[in-house]
């Protein structure tokens, strides 16, 4: 997507043709900075201190990452030991395993130069396929949008709710839940979208809206407690968040508060769409409440703030009075019964285990 006038992905090799850029997330909105990885460490650092996020975007930044690794050493102990890095990074998001998996069942029968030929080969083709799923389900996602806009009043704004940033900064490009509501924004179909803050990263105040103001999609941000009372009042029309990791029987998991804002339109009758890439479905798993592992991050994360001071300097603030601890689960699971339909690259289905063996017959197992 664009940056003012630059094409931008969310991490390409750098003009050395080896070493791996990525947009440090960590800056935005108040600084637009580009960062340059050059080991597996620095892939990993990455990750885990969120510089990248997003499950597709971890899985390539993953994938990246063991190309850097294998430049330092092809043998097949660098490459076990590596991936067992990458793979402790975070968690919840399958797209990790995934990519890491895709990784070395294409290299394990090769060594040394072609070895790392191909692990660059393959990265590209996840980066590239990342963004041709998301347009896919953009295309998909398009159709209800459109649908439902054609139910509103002549210029009135369609009204969407999301949850975190599942934007084109959590994916190569185009995003899963944004990628539907770019695409129509492009066709001129009136819409507003109402973006939840997020805490406590904050990846609907800092990276949803800062990617809807750079596309210039009308947007408001809210406080994740809002999304009940707009339901309630007749100003969400449908919601769409992404996910993290989905289980085989369609229970989805996702950014923390997701499932209180799916439980919220299951009461008010508004449709709570998910949108996905096919490498996001977990088919080992039977079910995801009570299954996926959530991450649990720092609970400085909850105690503190950082944001722009009077003089526009970036400060960290302390919330919590001296003796109060904090928690902080980063993601929950949505039962499927409470999810409308799941918006894929291979079109839209029920949020069921028939539903998704529908459409990816020869992955599901
Ligand atoms: O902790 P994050 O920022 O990596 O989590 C990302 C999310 O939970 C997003 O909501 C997203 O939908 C999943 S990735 C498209």
């Amino acid at each position: 997507m664009k940056v003012g006038d630059h094409y931008y992905r969310s991490i390409w090799l750098g003009e050395d043709g080896w070493s791996v850029e990525i947009i440090d997330q960590t800056r935005l909105p108040h600084e637009f900075a580009t960062h340059r990885l050059t080991s597996q460490e620095q892939a990993a650092e990455a990750i885990v201190s969120m510089r990248v996020r997003g499950a597709p975007l971890i899985g390539a930044t993953a994938a990246y990452g063991l190309c850097l690794a294998l430049r330092q050493d092809s043998s097949d102990h660098a490459m076990e030991q590596a991936v067992s890095s990458l793979m402790s990074t975070r968690p919840t998001a399958v797209n990790l395993r995934w990519a890491l998996q895709r990784m070395t069942s294409g290299l394990s029968s090769l060594n040394g130069n072609e070895r790392l030929n191909k692990a660059y080969e393959i990265a590209r083709s996840i980066c590239d396929e990342d963004a041709a799923l998301n347009e896919a389900i953009g295309a998909h996602g398009l159709s209800l949008l459109k649908e439902a806009a054609g139910r509103k009043k002549t210029g009135e704004p369609l009204n969407i709710l999301t949850h975190c940033n599942a934007g084109w900064l959590a994916t190569v490009d185009w995003g899963t839940a944004l990628a539907p509501i770019y695409k129509a924004h492009d066709l001129g179909i009136p819409l507003h979208v109402w973006v939840d803050e997020t805490r406590p990263r904050n990846q609907g105040a800092s990276l949803t809206a800062w990617e809807l103001a750079g596309h210039g999609v009308p947007h408001s941000v809210i406080v994740d407690n809002a999304g009940g009372h707009l339901m309630q009042s007749g100003q969400v029309d449908l919601c769409i968040t992404g996910t993290d990791r989905t289980a085989a029987n369609g229970d989805v998991c996702n950014k923390i508060g997701t499932y209180l804002k799916a439980l919220a339109a299951h009461d008010n009758g508004i449709p709570f769409y998910v949108a996905l890439p096919s490498p996001t479905i977990d088919w080992q798993l039977q079910e995801g409440v009570g299954q996926v592992p959530i991450e649990e991050r720092d609970p400085k994360e909850v105690s503190h703030l950082s944001g722009l001071d009077q003089e526009g300097r970036l400060c960290e603030v302390k919330l919590l009075p001296e003796g109060s601890r904090a928690a902080n689960y980063a993601f929950d699971v949505t039962p499927a019964r409470y999810v409308t339909a799941l918006i894929t690259e291979a079109g839209i289905c029920d949020a069921s285990r028939q539903g998704l063996q529908g459409l990816f017959r020869q992955q599901a197992v």
